[in-house]
């Protein structure tokens, strides 16, 4: 019988983006799965080599009217993407056997992120291949260095996970991509906005992933939901939450607006 565990780990293990998204969408879990939790889970997910992470003001300029800048901007998309695989089974490895979560709720738990890293295989896969395309491939630019500061502030309470990592970072990708996929049209690049439309429908269900095991969590915690996200977002998260928010998305997500504004 295989551990499930080790199978989300040896994801996070894979330096090669490509292979890392191969693996998340082989990845099959039922409930004869064991869930044996692994000594030690990587600070870092392994990335290759050749990649240069560098400050966030130092990366590439995503400036629409230009072709160079809109690959840009898909190039940094693909490095949310491929950090989203590893938050996902990172979520799993770290937190799925492990208290407040419960043992009654394990298979569960491992099944809703299981879906949500391969829905991010999905979507790196699609840039990729957008990339591809047009003569790139992702670790072609630089990347920005801190995207994996969110998991390193919160890899000891699956709480602060779950509130920044969706509730936070994924939520921001509802309110910022809708005008993002209206610009792509603007400047004629039909194909990443419609790639960039696939992925907007999918996140509403990853923040929506969040919500349920925050709020989950929250009432084994005996603390109110929309309190405790403010107070988890103040203490592990630097900058403050930005305006304008899709409050439409958000509320599909089952976010309201009481846990943001
Ligand atoms: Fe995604």
């Amino acid at each position: 019988m295989s551990n499930f565990i080790q199978e989300c780990l040896a994801i996070l293990q894979q330096p090669d983006p490509a292979l890392k998204a191969k693996l998340a969408l082989n990845l099959r879990y039922n409930r004869t799965c064991e869930l044996v939790p692994v000594a030690i889970i990587p600070n870092h997910p392994a990335r290759p080599k050749h990649i240069k992470d560098v400050q966030p003001g130092k990366v590439s300029k995503r400036k629409w009217g230009s072709e160079e800048g809109r690959l840009a901007l898909l190039h940094a998309i693909a490095h949310i993407e491929l950090n989203a695989i590893d938050l996902a089974f990172d979520m799993i490895a770290r937190f799925s056997c492990t208290s407040p979560i419960s043992p009654d709720w394990s298979s569960e738990f491992c099944e809703d992120w299981l879906r949500v890293g391969q829905e991010e295989a999905k979507h790196f896969m699609l840039i990729s291949s957008l990339l591809a395309e047009r003569n790139m491939k992702y670790g072609d630019l630089a990347v920005h260095g801190s995207m994996w500061d969110a998991a390193t502030s919160t890899m000891d309470r699956v709480d602060a996970r779950l509130a920044i990592a969706p509730m936070v970072l994924e939520a921001r990708g509802l309110d910022v991509t809708p005008p993002m996929i209206k610009k792509m049209k603007q400047a004629g690049d039909i194909k990443a906005a419609h790639i960039l439309e696939i992925i907007y429908e999918e996140e509403i269900g990853h923040v929506a992933v969040g919500v349920k095991w925050f709020e989950r969590v929250c009432k084994v915690l005996e603390v109110q939901p929309k309190s405790h996200f403010k107070s988890m977002v103040s203490e592990r998260f630097t900058a403050a939450l930005k305006p304008p928010f899709n409050t439409e998305a958000r509320s599909k997500a089952g976010m309201q607006r009481g846990f943001y504004s």
